[in-house]
């Protein structure tokens, strides 16, 4: 268990770079992607989503690659990591291998060492732990009550191993002995939340509960849920968050479904530790079940590593429902494809497959609709559209959902679709979204930013400082802040820091793989692919029109702010701020 522990930030950096130069970058991905050449890049079909256009780009000069359908960029290293689902020390392991290359690795320094340490002992304490509860199930008297309880729920044998189930006796310390009589530092079980200090001294943190092991994508114990036998509350109690528990980037389950994940190419999501297991036991592996939270965005870009598509399985009331709406939102925004399976009223998981043949779940899962499907219905349902009143309502709902939809074929099939059964016509549709997209501007909301995510003004003056070395003086003559905005004011000035101090081909690239904001990585990474275009143009040239279309926008800016500072009431906190914004804008464009 430890191995997998022994720390790898330790790979000595010129061995990273000595991989990196040996091999190239199409050949990294063609393992994996179909690739033809296309001018200065290689395109495919992006292995991160599901396309059948290709819009995934491999710029070999620049050592990188960049996805225009979902954004997803990076070098080598960080495509071997998103494919693979692993760690950087890793694929640089894994890359190393194919290249013929030895990597001896260093020594750890103090810091380092003492960091492993304690993940060594913190994984020991867990296995103890799992072990303990494991053996009073199994075997010893006080066991009984739980034996009975999972005969009941068709819960022994292999599946109980498989999940190493164990219970936690009723008694204050039977833990705190065992651990202790191991040669445990009580202090470091207590930072992993299964033992408590009083003024009285040491104790145990889970009593008389049925007790499964939470555990990572590699199968480490990381915590416990430990479940009451009869009917009384909290049902659950889990383990407090710890250094190895993060219960908002854990899925119960996902080291035991992985393999089937791989094969299927999909994952269903329940919302129940029973559920799991009584799907584990009827032989449907890909599931994974949340630890008693709500999904997170953390939960579904893990997911998204390792699957094409996403069912999920949660409760048919209105608490599941909201839990369905809120997942498919996350995972449009992903853009990861989400199904609903739906089951019989009143069933979960566990209760069906009690009563059903696994066939019958089977045909279930064929049955799946589209999570934007199923929301519409649903929707439509909770409010029927038989007044305009109600119409509006369910509209008004729906929009901010419906702009998630990324595809274009199917964002049109579902505004045929809404338009149908709520009898209104297209034209109504979009003037509605029109205009709330236009209030959502004005209040200042976060529309405005995913607009500014692909302005081609800020593109074309990007690559030009880029490609340009006169491009860039003279930008930096005129202040960046008077030409670029947002996340490309970031980035431009990365750019600019980093070609100061080392002009070669290579640096921007290396600038990509240290970009942490997502928003500016992803810009970079689209705009090296396409950099190609900007190849010999007249720079002054460009650089011209990108500065009077910068000072047309700020002018119609100046004119529409200018108009609402007419109808605000001048002793509004609004109006003091739109005159702030105006000047700000007057400001600019006097520096251009
Ligand atoms: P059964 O009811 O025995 O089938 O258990 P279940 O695991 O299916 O639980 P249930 O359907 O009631 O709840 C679904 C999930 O929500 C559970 O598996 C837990 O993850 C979580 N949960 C439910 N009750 C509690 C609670 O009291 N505390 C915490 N922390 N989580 C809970
Ligand atoms: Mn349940």
């Amino acid at each position: 268990m430890a191995e997998q522990y022994r720390l790898s930030a330790m790979i000595p950096e010129d061995k990273v770079r000595e991989v990196a130069e040996r091999l190239s970058i199409v050949e990294v991905v063609s393992d994996y992607v179909q690739l033809r050449r296309a001018g200065a890049n290689y395109t495919g079909l992006c292995p991160f989503h599901a396309e059948k256009t290709p819009s995934f780009n491999v710029n070999p000069a620049r050592e990188i690659f960049h996805c225009f359908g979902c954004g997803a960029g990076g070098n080598a290293f960080s495509f071997i990591m998103r494919i693979e689902g692993i760690s950087f020390p890793e694929a640089v392991k894994l890359m190393a291998r194919k290249a013929g290359i030895e990597i001896e690795e260093r020594q750890l320094s103090h810091a380092e060492k003492q960091a492993q340490d304690e993940r060594q002992a913190f994984q020991r304490i867990n296995e103890l732990t799992t072990g303990y509860y494991r053996s009073i199930l199994e075997q010893k008297p006080e066991g009984a009550i739980a034996r009975d309880y999972l005969e009941k729920r068709a819960a022994t044998g292999e599946v109980a191993e498989a999940y190493r189930l164990g219970f936690a006796p009723d008694r204050s310390d039977g833990l705190v002995q065992h651990l202790r009589s191991n040669g445990i530092n009580l202090e470091s079980a207590l930072k992993l939340g299964v033992v408590r200090k009083s003024e009285r001294g040491w104790y145990d943190q889970f009593r008389n509960r049925l007790m499964f092991p939470i555990r990572d994508t590699k199968g480490n114990v990381i915590a416990f849920a430990g479940r009451v036998l009869d009917a009384s509350l909290p049902k659950y109690i889990n383990s407090p968050e710890s250094p190895l528990y993060h219960k908002s980037s854990v899925l119960f389950g996902m080291d035991m479904a992985l393999p089937t994940i791989r094969t299927e190419n999909s994952v269903i999501i329940v919302e129940g530790y029973f559920d799991h297991l009584a799907l584990y036991r009827a032989g449907i592996r890909n599931v994974v079940a949340t630890c008693g939270t709500a999904l997170t965005a953390t939960h579904t870009s893990l997911i998204k590593r390792h699957a094409a598509k996403v069912y999920m399985l949660f409760d048919s009331d209105a608490a599941g429902r909201k839990a369905t709406v809120r997942s498919m939102e996350l995972f449009m925004e992903q853009r990861l494809p989400a199904y609903v399976i739906s089951l019989p009223s009143g069933e979960d998981p566990d209760s069906f497959l009690a009563g059903n043949p696994v066939e019958s779940f089977r045909t279930c899962l064929e049955k799946a609709r589209p999570a934007f499907d199923f929301y519409v219905r649903s929707l439509l349902a909770q409010t029927p559209p038989d007044s305009v009143d109600s119409k509006v309502r369910i509209i008004d709902e729906l929009l901010p959902r419906f702009k998630k939809i990324a595809d274009p074929i199917e964002r049109d099939l579902y505004e045929k679709e809404i338009c149908r059964l709520l009898g209104i016509t297209v034209h109504a549709f979009r003037k509605r979204m029109g205009g709330m997209e236009l209030t959502s501007r004005d209040a200042g909301g976060d529309q405005g930013q995913a607009d500014q995510r692909n302005d081609p003004t800020q593109e074309t003056l990007l690559a030009l400082i880029c490609s340009y070395p006169e491009a860039r003086a003279e930008v930096a003559r005129s202040g960046i802040d008077s030409l670029f905005e947002g996340d490309y004011l970031e980035l431009a000035q990365l750019v600019l820091d980093t070609l100061a101090n080392n002009d070669d081909d290579q640096a921007l690239s290396h600038l990509l793989e240290s970009i942490e904001a997502p928003g500016a990585r992803v810009l970079l990474s689209r705009m090296l692919v396409s950099e190609a275009r900007m190849a010999d143009v007249n720079w002054r040239t460009a650089l011209e029109d990108c500065i009077r279309a910068i000072e047309k926008k700020a002018l119609r800016s100046i004119k529409n702010l200018t108009a609402q500072l007419r109808t605000a009431d001048p002793d509004s906190s609004e109006h003091t701020s739109l005159l702030h914004e105006i000047n700000a804008l007057r400001t600019r464009k006097s520096k251009l």
